[in-house]
């Protein structure tokens, strides 16, 4: 266990969603190897059984769609370590079906997780930063919603709404010293697209789209491919740029994370036909 004596020069850096294999487990490395106190979450601590004897984190249970379970934890880590200076929402979920199908319920968990689960987060956490005058927080979007592309509407839009609020936010909080970040992924290696499968098993059978089965599967692992980032490497990259003095608004790193950026200022009509040619749609 962490001896919070010991901790108190180094930035205390909170993450949510560190299972091992992730992006969250890779950037809890990264900022531990970069002299920050790391605290790693997950749902279950099971997931990041690899880092529970590794003095350099302090581990805690974290569900961001329950108050309850913000609540304990941020206790827990105010209790250790008087404060956080830096949170970061990389919990999310992928949701892949066509959006006239998709059953409402599947699309309001991904929006609970995605959106409501980081401001759970930051209206939890920004009270202890706006105290001292100081923060950073940062959200994990997504290159996808720079252009929206068939086959995962609930995801993109959950991460085009969650640029939204970051762009607010960064706004509101600048009267309290709090930096606001909007971290924005390429096509990063992950466990997403085995997530994203597991979900999409247990989807209702298309009856409009069926056609379209096997191009909707294929959405699931698009950012999985063997040109995807690793995920250290992005790591790297992203906490060095958080880590800066005064961080940027804005940061995408990752495969596709050009191409996306050029995405976004095509024509749409010119944009769709890149879409439908690439999403077989
Ligand atoms: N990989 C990419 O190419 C890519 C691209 C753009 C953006 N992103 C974003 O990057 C972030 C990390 O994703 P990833 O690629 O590393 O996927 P991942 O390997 O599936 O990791 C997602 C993490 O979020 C956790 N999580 C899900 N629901 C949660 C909840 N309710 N409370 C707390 N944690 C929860 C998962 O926990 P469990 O292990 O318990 O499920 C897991 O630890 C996500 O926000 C994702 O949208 C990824």
């Amino acid at each position: 266990m962490m001896d919070p004596r010991e901790d108190i020069n180094k930035p205390i850096v909170l993450i949510t969603g560190c299972s091992e294999g992730g992006i969250g487990h890779a950037l809890a490395r990264a900022f531990a190897a970069n002299k920050c106190a790391v605290v790693a979450t997950s749902r279950s601590r099971s997931t990041m059984a690899d880092l529970e004897h590794d003095t350099r984190f302090f581990l805690q249970e974290l569900d961001v769609k329950s108050d309850d379970s913000v609540r304990r934890a941020l206790d827990a880590v105010i209790a250790h370590f008087g404060r956080v200076d830096v949170l970061v929402n990389n919990a999310g979920v992928q949701c892949v079906g066509p959006l006239p199908e998709v059953p409402l319920s599947a699309i309001q968990s991904t929006y609970e997780t995605n959106v409501f689960g980081a401001l759970r987060m930051i209206q939890a956490v920004v009270p202890h930063m706006a105290k001292r005058k100081q923060g950073k927080i940062v959200n994990v979007g997504s290159v996808t919603a720079m252009a929206s592309g068939p086959w995962s509407g609930a995801y993109t839009s959950s991460k085009a709404a969650l640029h939204s609020l970051t762009d607010t936010l960064r706004l509101e909080l600048s009267h309290f010293g709090i930096d606001v970040v909007n971290v924005v992924p390429g096509a990063i290696k992950s466990n997403i697209g085995n997530s994203a499968i597991a979900s999409y098993d247990h989807m209702p059978e298309w009856d409009l789209f069926k056609p379209f089965e096997a191009a909707i599967r294929d959405r699931a692992y698009f950012s999985q491919k063997t040109k995807s980032t690793p995920n250290d490497e992005f790591a790297k990259h992203t906490v060095a740029a958080i880590l800066k003095k005064k961080p940027p608004a804005w940061f995408s790193y990752g495969h596709y994370s050009t191409a996306m950026a050029i995405m976004y200022h095509l024509p749409l009509c010119v944009r769709d036909f890149i879409l439908k040619k690439a999403m077989k749609c």
